[in-house]
């Protein structure tokens, strides 16, 4: 698959042509984390202007994992306030609710009909939730992929933005889409996906040789958006280095290599200027300093959040204005897909 490297400054899109199409989303099936934060929701924040973006709150592939439903109801509101919070303009992006627009879980069904249990079955985060949810391996964790090809090729959209361990769910997209446009003639765009430079892949604080996730059962390991600034210090003051003292980007350095790649996203410094910066002083000195950038980055966003939590029924109404403008772009391409494969239509 080609990826496109992202730049803070995104490219402008070309004049007079209509603006490329961005989707992209998040579950609300828990903390959202730095991971989050860097391999994704900030680097949406730099395309607003130059893009037609939308961005989705995908609760339907949350409920493929076990969830209570107040906790779901309370983090869909969270996850669009983070969205804003996080500098994500209402009024330049589409935001949205998955369930409020039923053309997802009906292009979803659709989409499950071209897609083989073989390519499925390979998919590597199946074999992960699967392994982690043995008593809960259910149809949905299953044909997640399809419903997230169908979020994409609803809005014919040109990019997607995600961190790495998604690049998989955007190749099989891809080869749904192709299949389905062999079949039927060109219906659907052929997304790309859209990858940051630095923070696509930020691991484990615990276990750094494993991905950061909202979902781990070991807290130590992910940095929340919403911990409190001694909650994050306490974490990156734990988190697992080695036994070397040379804060130094190197094979084999998984915890220090994720700490500086933390720093360099937070600071915007390269790993070289990292490893002068810290040159002489010990790891204590470095992770309180990794502690503090994250803190310090986080706090106007956790302020914007805390109001924007106060004031429900204006996250309700962007949800109702996101709902119908997503609803009504989806709606064309799933009229087309209707038609095409043989639909009644009434
Ligand atoms: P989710 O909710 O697991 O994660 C949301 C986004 O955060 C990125 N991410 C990370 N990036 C860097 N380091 C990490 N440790 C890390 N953890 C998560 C993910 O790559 C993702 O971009 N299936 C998707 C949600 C989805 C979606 C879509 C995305 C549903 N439909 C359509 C794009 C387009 C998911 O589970 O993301």
């Amino acid at each position: 698959m080609e990826n496109i490297e992202m730049n803070s400054n995104a490219p402008a899109a070309a004049k007079e042509e209509p603006k490329k199409v961005i989707f992209s989303g998040v579950q609300p099936s828990g903390l959202l984390t730095i991971g989050n934060y860097l391999g994704a929701i900030k680097n949406w924040t730099t395309l607003q202007d130059a893009y037609d973006c939308l961005y989705c709150v995908v609760n339907l592939h949350a409920i493929t994992v076990r969830q209570i439903p107040a906790d779901l109801r309370r983090r869909t509101y969270e996850t669009l306030a983070i969205y804003i919070a996080c500098g994500l303009d209402p009024d330049k992006n589409t935001l949205f609710v998955q369930s409020h627009v039923p053309a997802h879980a009906e292009l979803g069904w659709l989409l499950d009909c071209y897609t083989m249990f073989g390519e499925l079955s390979r998919m590597t985060q199946f074999k992960d939730k699967s392994a982690k949810n043995a008593d809960n391996v259910n149809a949905g964790l299953f044909t997640y992929p399809t419903l997230m090809a169908a979020d994409i090729l609803l809005y014919q959209a040109d990019l997607v933005p995600v961190g790495q361990d998604q690049q998989q769910h955007i190749e099989i997209c891809r080869d749904i889409a192709g299949r389905f446009n062999g079949i039927y003639g060109n219906t659907f765009k052929i997304p790309e996906g859209f990858m940051p430079k630095t923070g696509t892949k930020i691991m484990s604080l615990a276990d750094p040789t494993k991905k950061m996730s909202k979902s781990d059962s070991n807290e130590n390991g992910y940095v929340a958006i919403l911990d409190p600034r001694d909650v994050i210090i306490r974490k990156f003051k734990r988190a697992v280095t080695d036994s070397d003292t040379v804060v130094r980007y190197a094979e084999g350095k998984d915890g220090v290599n994720n700490l500086m790649n933390i720093y360099s996203c937070f600071t915007g410094k390269t790993h070289e200027e990292i490893e002068r910066e810290f040159d002489g002083r010990g790891y204590g000195d470095f992770k309180m300093a990794v502690g503090e950038v994250v803190a310090d980055g986080l706090t106007p966003v956790q302020a914007r959040f805390n109001e924007l939590m106060k004031d429900k029924a204006y996250l309700e109404e962007i949800m109702r204005r996101g709902a119908e403008n997503a609803q009504r772009r989806a709606r064309r391409t799933l009229s087309k897909v209707y038609r095409k494969v043989g639909f009644v239509e009434i």
